[in-house]
């Protein structure tokens, strides 16, 4: 891919507009966005210079774009777009988990069917680059173990009500402000969220799609005053966990609030911050951290995307793939 290419953008909600910002500041890309298709046309917002349409037919029927950036919050819809896009040879950048996780048997067929390209780092890890590291750095390694904080606004409620005693609803409102909490803030308390990503992981870094009834998620929601004062009693910290590990009776995949104490990699890893530790037969523990949620944050990982895309980049997947009931 040298000459431009020419995006068109579904979504310009907090991803999408970080996506934007970003994009700004890398005038020497050769992409720019040409049409931006969202569901309420009449919303004042940024990018006056942008053309929006609320007709995604507009996009995806239009044989001059060449990239497709899917960043909408309703799975269904997404998982039509990116599927679309793809079928008509446009390459496809996604940051819905959801419909990512609930779709990973079909995207295994989409990577081998199609010839164009589907990146979503932006899906795991907020601003981490963890998908394609794990995808790309480890693939010829076995990972035994991946564990992690992949929530921010869960890691980000649990630290405010630790360091400032906020209370719950006061925390969760402030993620929500800042952009951090999903339209349906449920996910991200009751572990769903992180277990979208932490599948999304194991596809690439086991070479298995696994049913998202596997996964065993329980909420922050129980933690209380109590709870956080026992643990600060001990000198640890509850932390949101996400967890999927190699045992002698198979894989076993939790998210859940645990308390952890200075010696864990995790105890220092704050607010929206997320941090991923990937465990290797060979290579021992690798840990990436970072910001896990936030418009900048998230809409770099887009443009990582985006780079990798304009230098013909694909995932190998390359592990042997095999669904897990
Ligand atoms: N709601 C998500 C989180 C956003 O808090 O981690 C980033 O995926």
């Amino acid at each position: 891919m040298n000459e431009h290419k020419k995006i068109g953008l579904f979504g310009f909600g907090t991803v999408g507009q970080g996506f934007y910002e970003n994009l700004k500041k890398h005038p020497q890309l050769a992409a720019s966005i040409d049409k931006v298709c969202v569901k309420r046309i009449d919303l004042p917002r940024i990018g006056h210079e942008l053309y929006f349409t609320d007709d995604p037919n507009e996009l995806l029927l239009d044989p001059a774009l060449d990239i497709i950036i899917e960043l909408i919050d309703d799975a269904e819809a997404a998982k039509q777009y990116v599927h679309t896009a793809l079928r008509n040879g446009k390459c496809v950048i996604s940051a819905n988990k959801k419909m990512i996780a609930e779709s990973l048997k079909q995207i295994d067929q989409w990577h081998n069917q199609f010839e164009t390209t589907f990146l979503y780092e932006a899906a795991v890890g907020g601003g981490i680059p963890i998908v394609h590291t794990v995808d790309g750095f480890l693939r010829d390694q076995e990972v035994l173990k991946i564990r992690g904080i992949l929530n921010g606004s869960s890691n980000y409620i649990l630290t405010q009500m630790q360091l400032h005693q906020w209370s719950f609803e006061k925390a969760l409102n402030d993620a929500q402000m800042k952009g951090f909490a999903e339209r349906n803030p449920t996910l991200d308390i009751s572990g769903v969220d992180a277990s979208y990503k932490l599948s999304i992981l194991a596809y690439h870094a086991f070479g298995e799609v696994f049913s998202m009834s596997s996964f065993s998620s329980e909420s922050i929601e129980n933690i209380t005053k109590e709870t956080i004062k026992k643990a600060k009693s001990q000198g640890k910290k509850i932390k949101p966990v996400a967890t999927i590990e190699r045992t002698e009776k198979g894989i076993v995949c939790t998210v859940k609030p645990e308390a952890v104490g200075p010696d864990d990699e995790l105890y220092s890893i704050d607010f929206e911050n997320n941090a991923i530790s990937v465990e290797t037969l060979i290579s021992g523990k690798h840990i990436a951290a970072g910001k896990g949620a936030g418009s900048l944050p998230t809409g770099s990982a887009v443009l990582e995307d985006l780079k990798r895309l304009l230098s013909s980049y694909s995932y190998q997947v390359s592990k042997a793939i095999k669904t897990v009931a």
